[in-house]
């Protein structure tokens, strides 16, 4: 087994997810804070001690000139995941990140600026529904009364759960500081999609990451009696969301290009023989240009109004994030291809920490292949081949910016 895929063997059984399959780690709860432990040894193990800023983004230094910390070349990832998902999305870059050090260190290269190291909270967003919220709180692309009102699904504010966490929420918020110590960032993540299979390389440097946004669709009706209430008497909240999603459907078919996902719906109060009083609905739209996604939000939203007037329910519609089409820096990404020649240019459709950090940093990203294409899924893969060379591939990206 590779030095890559033997580090990630250390952390295969935590938070796996006997219900849904693959793994949930969601932010600040004991799986992720497991991984958290994890790195925070494997950093120990190589005499890189790890400090937690205010937005709770661990950093770590390989400092060996003992300069100070500006202008450095940063690379990390994160290791919360999605409900139900693979092993490879953000830790396989927090490993190939610790491969990484190790390989400069065989090489006998003594980097005179500093390497730091990354890992930020809740890239997903899965437990408080805004992605990148540690990247974002970090740049300022948040405002902290907004993250820290945030909610999981149990009704825990963001702000209980981080300082259960041991961070205090009066810290939160941008930070400039720590931001300008970074100089360069690189990400290297698994490829969340079929894109290298299909160009046959097992690596490829990123293009953009394609905008993205998340609406919270919550449709009111009227709950009541399976039984005794006849379908004429209906107000069924859960019928008028099942036609937005159909909607959502036709009108991103109609815009050639877009990605529209309702994965997440809740009806209140969720019981077999109850008709729902509420639900709620999440629509996540994509698309490379940023109008395109603007126009398919307000069709979709413009026919949830109708769809659930039909029903006799109303429907408001709220934006929770909403982040533009990322071109990374060109000339980053043309000095990465310098060093990876063989390596193709990849756009992204997943949402990713150097996104929102190349708002205000010179980012890039590195892609290692997937051979099933899928992610957000227990499907997703990474060989162990291909895990190794993608830490080389880094490795030697981190070396070039170094020197
Ligand atoms: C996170 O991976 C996202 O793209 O939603
Ligand atoms: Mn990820
Ligand atoms: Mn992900
Ligand atoms: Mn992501």
């Amino acid at each position: 087994m590779s030095e890559t895929s033997q580090l990630l063997a250390a952390i295969a059984d935590t938070g796996r997810d006997p219900v849904r399959g693959g793994y949930s780690r969601p932010v600040f709860a004991a799986a992720e804070r497991e991984l958290l432990d994890w790195y925070v040894a494997e950093l120990d193990r190589r005499g890189l001690g790890a400090e937690t800023d205010r937005n709770g983004v661990v950093w770590a230094w390989w400092n060996p000139a003992g300069v100070p910390l500006q202008d450095t070349v940063v690379t990390g990832s994160h290791l919360d995941s999605v409900p139900g998902g693979g092993a490879f999305d953000g830790p396989l870059g927090v490993a190939s990140a610790l491969r990484a050090v190790d390989l400069l260190r065989e090489r006998g290269v003594v980097p005179a600026r500093p390497l730091g190291l990354a890992v930020f909270p809740e890239e997903e967003g899965s437990r408080f529904g805004v992605a990148c919220l540690g990247s974002r709180l970090l740049t300022g692309a948040i405002t902290p009364e907004r993250a820290l009102g945030l909610t999981d699904p149990d009704g825990n504010t963001f702000a209980d759960v981080a300082r259960a966490a041991g961070l205090d929420p009066a810290g939160f918020g941008r930070d400039d500081e720590a931001l300008a110590r970074v100089g360069t960032f690189v990400e290297l993540h698994v490829e969340q999609g079929r894109g290298l299979v299909d160009l046959g390389a097992p690596v490829a440097v990123a293009g953009s990451v394609i905008g993205h946004g998340r609406w919270r669709f919550t449709v009111h009706g009227q709950g009541n009696h399976a039984g005794t209430t006849l379908l004429e008497d209906r107000r069924d909240p859960l019928l008028a969301a099942a036609r937005v999603v159909v909607a959502a459907r036709e009108v991103a078919a109609a815009h050639p290009g877009t990605r529209a996902t309702v994965g997440r719906l809740q009806p209140v109060p969720g019981g077999t023989n109850v008709i729902a009083s509420r639900v709620d609905l999440w629509l996540d739209v994509r698309h490379p240009e940023d109008a395109v996604t603007a126009a398919v939000v307000a069709e979709v939203s413009r026919r949830a109004v109708e769809l659930a007037a039909a029903e006799g329910c109303t429907v408001q519609v709220r934006e929770e994030s909403l982040s533009p089409t990322v071109a990374f820096d060109a000339g980053l990404a043309r000095r990465l291809s310098g060093v990876l020649p063989t390596a193709p240019r990849l756009d992204t459709g997943a949402g990713h920490d150097a996104g929102v950090l190349a708002g205000r940093v010179p980012s890039a990203m590195l892609f290692t292949r997937n051979p099933t294409g899928v992610s957000h899924s227990p499907e997703e893969f990474c060989t162990d081949d291909d895990a190794e060379l993608g830490s080389v591939a880094l490795a030697d990206v981190l070396q070039d910016l170094l020197g």
